[in-house]
């Protein structure tokens, strides 16, 4: 049983098909692992401005671009209390776990806040969103661009376009499309689009990134009780000096930097948006073969970067993941509500359709020997 223990020696030696943290390639890791200045040195600018920039062409925007020390929900959270005055109403169109997260905190920060959503499965459709947005005002809407529980894929690039046409500041949570699906947040008009790295970027966890537009700028110097730590305006201005407030992960941004230099200048956008096409193809490819069903109720609102499956063959899905961690892959229980209904695997960061057609063919002899001692 090669990985059921800490491996003080030589790390995690697992294959991750997981919805994230996921395999982080070695020549990340050899980049992480150099010395640095400090945050306040000219050299640590240097860097973070290339963080910045890069990120603005991986998200086709003019807009800021910010770096958090913390996961995607602190800039979630921060969202909430940036951009929703007192006075005013936030709508969380939610589609699965991770957009009933984003409406309890916007409870949990005494926020006007309002959830409105579809069955899990399905996704927020352009006539949706059109019926939310008469229905209230709302001054902020937030949405998921891919829900990582349910693996559907919002149609974003109509919607956000819908969302805007009612005056509405519009944050997304791209945590696990970012750097894998494409995302033209200029073109859209999103207002914050936000993701942690352990996704898509394929970098360990500890950051956050976020392009943040002018209108949601503005907006923030009208809300009272920002707090300290995820203020925006106090994030953007250290931010025009290549800088962060406080101290910064250093080593996870030389890691950003070098990420974004291997996906701008290396693979290229297109071909990394392409491959993910593929995973989800393959993968979707799989299920069909295998008889098993996608959760969401259509296909074309199934996710390229994460993909939920019924338990259609009625298996012990908690007893196929064990099995398959014997063979050195990890992938996932469904996530809270859908552990045991679903299961889930990853095809972000740098898997190539190779790697996933090896991991598959193992999954189908695991699937095949449960169903014959069933
Ligand atoms: C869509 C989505 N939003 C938010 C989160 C929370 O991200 P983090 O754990 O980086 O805070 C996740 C994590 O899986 C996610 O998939």
């Amino acid at each position: 049983m090669p990985e059921i223990h800490f491996n003080k020696e030589k790390g995690s030696e697992l294959k991750l098909f997981t919805p994230g943290p996921v395999h982080v390639p070695e020549r990340v890791l050899n980049e992480i692992a150099k010395p640095n200045d400090t945050h306040r040195s000219q050299p640590y600018s240097e860097m973070h401005q290339m963080a910045t920039e890069g990120l603005q062409k991986l998200l086709y925007t003019k807009n800021e671009c910010l770096i958090f020390t913390s996961s995607a929900t602190g800039i979630m959270e921060a969202c909430v209390r940036n951009l929703v005055k007192s006075d005013e109403k936030v709508v969380f169109l939610s589609i699965g776990a991770f957009g009933d997260r984003w409406y309890d905190i916007g409870v949990l920060n005494g926020k006007n806040a309002v959830k409105e959503g579809v069955e899990w499965g399905g996704a927020i459709t352009p006539e949706f969103a059109q019926g939310i947005m008469e229905k209230d005002k709302y001054s902020v809407v937030c949405i998921q661009s891919n829900e990582t529980s349910t693996g559907v894929y919002n149609i974003i690039d109509q919607v956000v376009p819908i969302l805007k046409d009612y005056g509405a500041l519009v944050c997304v949570d791209a945590t696990s499309s970012m750097a894998g699906v494409k995302l033209e947040v200029d073109k859209l008009g999103i207002d914050v689009c936000l993701a942690s790295v352990q996704k898509c970027f394929a970098l360990p966890p500890g950051l956050a990134v976020c392009s943040i537009s002018q209108d949601a700028i503005e907006r923030t110097s009208q809300v009272k009780n920002r707090g300290f730590y995820f203020d925006f305006n106090i994030l953007l201005k250290r931010n025009k000096l290549h800088q962060t407030p406080t101290t910064p992960p250093i080593p996870q941004i030389r890691g950003l930097v070098a990420q974004l230099d291997y996906i701008l200048n290396n693979e290229g956008l297109e071909k990394r948006f392409e491959r993910h096409t593929r995973l989800g193809k393959r993968t979707r490819m799989w299920v069909r073969d295998m008889n098993l069903e996608m959760f969401p109720i259509k296909e074309q609102f199934c996710s390229n970067t994460v993909s939920t499956m019924k338990n259609s063959l009625n298996i012990d899905f908690g007893k196929m993941v064990s099995m398959l961690l014997e063979k050195g892959y990890r992938i996932v229980n469904g996530y809270g509500s859908l552990k045991g209904k679903t299961f889930r695997i990853g095809h972000m960061g740098e898997i190539t359709v190779k790697e996933l057609e090896e991991m598959l063919k193992i999954l189908t002899d695991i699937i095949a020997e449960l169903r014959l001692n069933k």
